[in-house]
């Protein structure tokens, strides 16, 4: 069998996202109160972490996302005619092969593009995939899907996924500027997958971020070992703890960690120092819930005309495709 090598195109190199991780840290750490942007979770450790996370009991929005793929995939696939698909925040690429397989039935499928920011894991997971898919051109983009610019010129029609539900890990602007964005670069003929999580009992959605076993805690503090290794920063990670919330105004989960005991942490690489008070919180993560009326709404102000939402009678977890206006 031979097997094409897959082509790695890096558009976000290490200088380029230590550049932008210094930018993040600076911004975050010193206002009030203190933030960071969720992208630094996933190096190899946080990467992995997520894939351990995916598999939780707890943790159901992969499963139902699976279940959805499964069901759908057919329709999927004829809906879209894609020549090319390509993923955005592709990570492990667990769930392509349903989407892959459903595409290559069609007859249509040529190129497969995974674009995400943790290097080690994107090519590790394209890799596996090229193996098991000989005939199919595989690319693994290292970039920022929040710089779209180019990531689509491919062989039209282009399906783009966007699965995991990470749409909601964006603020409401930030998800505004991603989907006209998006639009811009996209052609009538093209199509839009969308996964998200759905609003449901507090209780369940607040397991699915706080785990028995705390793997989401692990992963959560584990940015803190990002910043001490890169930044040469000096947080003392056990002093942090894991906590999860329901913020009902904004209809998020937010994820933040509190230190247990007054902190003193230099930052040695950015020159500053930071003082947290016993309790004080520094929020990591938010993860959106949405209706299925409230995301339809924000994709037609992006631009997009919808053709299917699937899942909504369930209420677990929704995928919506839909595709450019004009
Ligand atoms: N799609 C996979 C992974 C979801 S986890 C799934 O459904 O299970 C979110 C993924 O998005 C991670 O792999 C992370 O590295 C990636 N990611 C987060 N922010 C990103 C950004 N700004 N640009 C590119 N990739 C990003
Ligand atoms: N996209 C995932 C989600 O919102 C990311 C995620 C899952 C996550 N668990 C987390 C991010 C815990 C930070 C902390 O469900």
């Amino acid at each position: 069998m031979s097997t094409s090598p897959v082509t790695v195109d890096v558009r976000l190199d290490r200088d380029a996202l230590r550049l932008a991780l210094e930018r993040d840290a600076r911004a975050g750490l010193l206002a009030t109160p203190k933030t960071l942007a969720s992208v630094w979770f996933y190096d190899d450790v946080g990467s992995d972490l997520f894939d351990q996370i995916t598999r939780l009991d707890e943790y159901y929005p992969t499963r139902a996302e699976r279940a959805l793929l499964v069901e759908h995939a057919d329709e999927i696939a004829v809906a879209s005619k894609a020549v090319t698909l390509v993923e955005l925040g592709a990570g492990t690429c667990s769930k392509t092969p349903i989407l892959l397989d459903a595409l290559v039935a069609t007859g249509a499928l040529r190129h497969y593009v995974a674009v995400d920011v943790a290097e080690a894991t994107l090519v590790e997971a394209t890799n596996s995939l090229a193996k098991s898919y000989p005939d199919l051109d595989v690319t693994a983009t290292v970039g920022d899907f929040l710089h779209l610019d180019g990531l689509f010129a491919h062989e039209g029609p282009v399906l783009v996924a966007f699965l995991g539900g990470t749409i909601g890990n964006l603020e409401p602007a930030a998800r505004h500027k991603f989907f006209a964005d998006l639009d811009a670069q996209l052609a009538h003929a093209d199509s839009f997958l969308l996964g998200c999580d759905l609003v449901k009992d507090r209780e369940r959605l607040l397991r699915a971020y706080d785990d028995r076993a705390g793997v989401t805690a692990a992963f959560n503090r584990n940015v803190l070992g990002v910043l001490n290794r890169e930044l040469g920063a000096n947080f003392d990670v056990g002093a942090f703890e894991h906590v999860a919330l329901f913020d009902e105004d904004h209809q998020w989960i937010e994820m933040r960690l509190r230190a247990t005991s007054p902190q003193h942490v230099t930052i040695t690489q950015l020159g500053i120092e930071l003082t947290f008070e016993q309790g004080e919180e520094m929020r990591t993560e938010i993860s959106a819930k949405f209706t299925p009326e409230g995301i339809a709404g924000e994709l037609d102000l992006g631009g997009f005309v919808m053709d299917h939402q699937l899942g909504a009678e369930h209420g677990e977890f929704l995928l919506t495709l839909a595709h450019p206006y004009c």
